[in-house]
């Protein structure tokens, strides 16, 4: 398989050919995104909730995301990778921010960064985009703001607040972003925002006009049965699959009937 690259994703854009994206953190998942053909890894934040089973993605650290995207990159090495970067490391400063989205591309063999924000967030797209480091924004709801949000929003087609969104979408893409994800945005306005840009839209909640769609790969398969938003198609009950495995085994050890003679060295 040939290496996915910021011009292969670009492309499908200029033809019309759907993207599809998958937020995972692990080596084998990312083995089985590359062996389906998944386009594009995010290693998102989520992570803090889906895997370390925190009630937000603020705590997740730098050095994690790192420790993630390398296992992700060693499963998936021809797939477009793309780091989140985390809480208050690009927020600070724009030396900082420089030095830590530079640490993750020279650190983890990731090709882009994701940053959330729109306006306040240009002049740092704009200065890792002029030094060569490709850029993915994220607009909507954006989780890492969910204490001034006051919780999970949808963001509507009309008003001022849509009005900010689509400010914050040619922000981020006259600063370089090439993509930019949309997260609880209206489908009107994601498809304007599509079928206005270049930069390719992906959406999660944003509806079928996206360039591409992204979804969690615990909700796609069905294992993190704690919260189901709208916009999450499970393929597979994949939590009741592996209980059920974990129940028969549980019985299997308990009733002797595990190991096997088969299944025992020296038979
Ligand atoms: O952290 C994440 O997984 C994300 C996607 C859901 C867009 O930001």
């Amino acid at each position: 398989m040939a290496r996915i690259t910021l011009r292969t994703l670009k492309k499908k854009k200029e033809r019309g050919e759907k993207i599809t994206m998958v937020s995972t953190y692990d080596y084998l998942s990312a083995r089985f995104c590359e062996e389906v053909g998944i386009d594009s890894i995010l290693v998102g934040d989520s992570l803090g909730m889906v895997f370390q089973g925190l009630d937000t993605t603020l705590p997740v650290t730098l050095d994690e995301m790192i420790y993630h995207t390398k296992a992700v990159c060693r499963g998936a090495p021809n797939t477009f990778v793309i780091v989140d970067m985390p809480f208050l490391s690009y927020q600070v400063s724009l030396e900082e921010a420089v030095r830590n989205c530079g640490r993750v591309l020279k650190e983890t063999g990731a090709q882009a960064v994701k940053l959330e924000g729109g306006e306040e967030i240009a002049e740092l797209v704009y200065r890792l985009h002029s030094i060569g480091i490709p850029v993915v924004g994220h607009i909507g709801y954006t989780p890492q703001s969910v204490h001034s949000f006051g919780g999970p929003k949808v963001f509507g087609k009309e008003g001022e607040e849509a009005e900010r969104l689509k400010r914050s979408f040619k922000a981020l893409e006259n600063a370089g972003a090439f993509m930019i994800v949309l997260e609880s945005v209206h489908w009107q306005v994601a498809k304007e925002l599509t079928e206005t840009s270049d930069a390719i839209t992906v959406g999660i909640g944003a509806g079928r006009y996206c360039d591409g769609q992204v979804l969690v790969f615990h909700d796609i398969v069905g294992l993190y049965e704690e919260i189901k938003p709208r916009f999450v198609r499970r393929y597979v009950e994949g939590a009741k699959i592996f209980k059920e495995a974990l129940r028969k085994f549980k019985i299997d050890v308990e009733e002797g009937s595990f190991p096997s003679e088969e299944e025992s060295y020296g038979a």
